[in-house]
């Protein structure tokens, strides 16, 4: 029997509001200028985002769902998930959840006892997610929860389940690597003994596929990033003129960091009436909205050298463009 419930949202949209608030103000304020890519998923973020997916150009979620659609028994197996033994599925930041349902419906056919538990930043993401589970897999037991993933932690603790944790999408690379190795620290601390995390990042590869990914010829990937200006107008009452700034993606292969930027084309000032505050720009000046960071066998270890976890299994796309790495709590 098919059971919806909505656990306690983490945040108020009064408390977003504040916190969105604080942390434009705080991001504008800095020399180098940045504002927080969590921003971006708001419904006119969340459809766009949909689009990016279907670009040609952006190779991460077709790897990634070729490794869903393709070897979903390796990863069941990779998982060692017991049919006969019940266990939590908690998806961190979800999305429209296209790869997860291609594992939902493998655990389904195999009579497999389990909540799924998606938990985003974004209501109007979850209650699409939701709505579009209820109708194509209405076996699945569905309990999403609202919130940044970074606070809802503590809140795994609520039971000693066994747990799988899915972080999908590269997502981790928008953190940088202190503040990854930071998050899985305590999503270890989080979890008990043999509880897993699959991990799903994007592999280093040369600027010349990767820096299309975020520079589509039909501009839908810079009018996501320009959508951040305009929730910034619309929810703190500024006066972003959107054509006055640029989309640019930029690419350090040595690194392995993508990194996304709004640039101003003029000088200009900018009022923001919800921080009663004016902020000026100067021509060229760059505000950095996304890191993605690409990712290797070293540079991961290095991120879970003193965490709880450790390496299981690594399943790779037939391009080896992505790679889903299966960690254990130990
Ligand atoms: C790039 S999309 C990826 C969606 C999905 N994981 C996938 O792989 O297709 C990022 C998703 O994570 C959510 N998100 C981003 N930052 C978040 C945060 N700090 N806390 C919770 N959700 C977040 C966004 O709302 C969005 O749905």
């Amino acid at each position: 029997m098919k059971e919806i419930a909505t656990l306690k949202n983490i945040e108020s949209p009064a408390n977003m509001l504040e916190q969105f608030q604080a942390e434009v103000n705080e991001g504008l304020s800095d020399t180098n200028k940045s504002l927080p890519s969590k921003y971006f998923y708001n419904k006119k973020g969340d459809d766009l985002f949909v689009k990016i997916m279907h670009l040609p150009e952006y190779y991460v979620t077709r790897s990634e769902h070729e490794i869903f659609k393709e070897k979903s028994y390796s990863i069941i197996k990779s998982l060692n998930l017991d049919p006969d033994q019940y266990f939590e599925l908690i998806e961190l930041g979800a999305g429209d959840g296209t790869k997860t349902k291609e594992l939902l419906s493998q655990l389904v056919a195999g009579n497999y006892s389990f909540d799924y538990l998606p938990i985003d930043i974004s209501q109007n993401a979850l209650d699409q997610l939701e709505l579009d589970l209820s109708v194509t897999m209405p076996q699945v037991s569905v309990k999403t929860k609202q919130g940044d993933y970074f606070e809802v932690l503590e809140s795994l603790k609520e039971n000693q389940h066994p747990k799988i944790i899915l972080f999908l999408g590269s997502n981790i690379g928008n953190m940088s690597d202190d503040i990854a190795s930071n998050f899985i620290n305590n999503l270890s601390q989080t979890l008990a003994f043999g509880d897993k995390l699959f991990l799903g990042v994007d592999l280093i590869k040369p600027a010349s596929v990767v820096l299309p990914a975020y520079n589509d010829n039909q501009g839908v990937t810079a009018a996501f990033n320009l959508n951040l200006l305009e929730r910034i107008n619309t929810e703190l009452e500024a006066d972003f003129a959107i054509y006055d700034f640029k989309h640019q993606p930029e690419y350090d292969e040595k690194e392995g960091i993508a990194t996304s930027f709004l640039v101003s084309k003029k000088n200009q000032e900018v009022f923001i009436k919800k921080l009663n505050r004016t902020f000026n720009f100067s021509k060229g000046e760059k505000i950095l909205t996304e890191i993605s960071r690409k990712y290797n066998d070293e540079i991961l270890k290095k991120i879970i050298t003193n965490t709880a976890f450790v390496i299981k299994d690594k399943i790779t796309d037939s391009k080896k463009y992505f790679a889903n790495y299966i960690l254990e709590r130990v």
